[in-house]
C-alpha cells in the first residue's frame, strides 16, 4: 500500500490486514508514522507488516522497493497505488514545477510501482491492482488542474493495464473518492457548503474507501472499473 503511513492508505492497510493479508507500507517521509501504523497492524491483526521509505515517482527507487518487499515477503499479490499529493492553484498562476510534481507522484508513481510488480503477477498467474484516483479526475476541479489531470490520467492507466493483464487473470481497478476527512482535506474551510452538495449529506471516512478496496480485492470478475466512493457527489 503506497502512502500507507496515514489517511486513506493507512485505513486500507488496516482493512486488508483484518482480512489476513501481510502488509508492506510504502511512504515518503514520516518514519515515525509508518512505524506506528505497522506496530498497530501487527498487534491488532497478527499479520506481518513492514515499512519502506520510497519516493514512488523515482523509477529506480520504486524498483528497489518492490524487490525489497518481494525479498521480505516472498511475493506481492495486491498493489494499492494510493500515494498522492496536491499542489493547488489556479492554472494562470501555477508553476511548471507544481504541475509536474503532482503528475510525477500521482500518475508516474502509480505507473512505476505497477511496472515493477507486473512480472511477478504474471509469474504467479494472479494479482490485484487498485489505483486511488479522485472525483476530480472525473469532473475536473477549479484550482486543481495538475491534480485533476493526474487523476484522470490514472483512470486511463487503470483501463489500459486492465486490458493488458486481463488475459492473465490479473485485475486492475480504480476507486474515486469524493471528500474524505484526512490530513489532505482537514483544512477545507467550507465543510458545511461541501456537505450541502453531497447527496448522502456527509463527508466520507477513510474506512469508507478501505471497504471499497477490500471489495475490489475479492471481486474476481470486475476489472477496468472506476468505483466512486463519494456519497453520490459526482453522480
Ligand atoms: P494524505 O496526505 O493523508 O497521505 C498521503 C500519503 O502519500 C502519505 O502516506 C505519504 O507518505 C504518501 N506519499 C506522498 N508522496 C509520496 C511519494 N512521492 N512517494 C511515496 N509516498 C508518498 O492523503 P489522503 O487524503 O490519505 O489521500 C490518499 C489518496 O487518496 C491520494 O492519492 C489522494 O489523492 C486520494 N484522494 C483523497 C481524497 C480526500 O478527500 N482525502 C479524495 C480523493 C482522492
Amino acid at each position: 500500500v503506497t502512502g500507507g503511513s496515514r489517511g486513506i492508505g493507512a485505513a486500507i492497510a488496516r482493512k486488508l490486514a483484518s482480512k489476513g493479508a501481510d502488509i508492506a507500507i510504502v511512504y515518503s517521509s514520516d518514519d515515525n508514522a509508518a512505524s506506528a501504523v505497522c506496530e498497530e497492524i501487527k498487534k491488532d491483526f497478527s499479520v506481518n507488516c513492514r515499512f519502506y521509505r520510497c519516493d514512488v515517482s523515482d523509477f529506480e527507487e520504486a524498483k528497489k522497493t518492490v524487490a525489497a518487499i518481494k525479498n521480505d515477503f516472498g511475493s506481492i499479490y495486491i498493489l494499492v497505488n494510493n500515494a498522492g499529493i496536491t499542489r493547488d492553484g489556479l492554472s494562470a498562476m501555477m508553476s511548471e514545477e507544481d504541475f509536474r510534481r503532482v503528475i510525477d507522484v500521482n500518475l508516474v508513481g502509480a505507473f512505476n510501482m505497477t511496472r515493477h510488480c507486473i512480472a511477478g503477477f504474471i509469474r504467479q498467474r494472479g494479482g490485484r491492482i487498485i489505483n486511488i484516483t479522485s472525483i476530480s479526475g472525473l469532473m475536473g476541479n477549479a484550482g486543481q488542474a495538475n491534480y485533476s489531470a493526474s487523476k484522470a490520467g490514472l483512470i486511463g492507466l487503470t483501463k489500459a493495464i486492465a486490458r493488458e493483464l486481463a488475459p492473465r487473470g490479473i485485475t486492475c481497478n480504480a476507486i474515486a473518492p469524493g471528500f474524505i476527512l484526512t490530513d489532505m482535506t482537514k483544512d477545507l474551510a467550507q465543510q458545511d457548503e461541501i456537505k450541502s452538495r453531497i447527496p448522502l449529506g456527509s463527508i466520507g471516512s477513510a474506512e469508507d474507501v478501505a471497504s471499497a478496496a477490500a471489495y475490489l480485492v475479492e471481486a474476481s470478475y470486475v476489472t477496468g472499473e472506476v468505483l466512486r466512493v463519494d456519497g453520490g457527489l459526482a453522480m
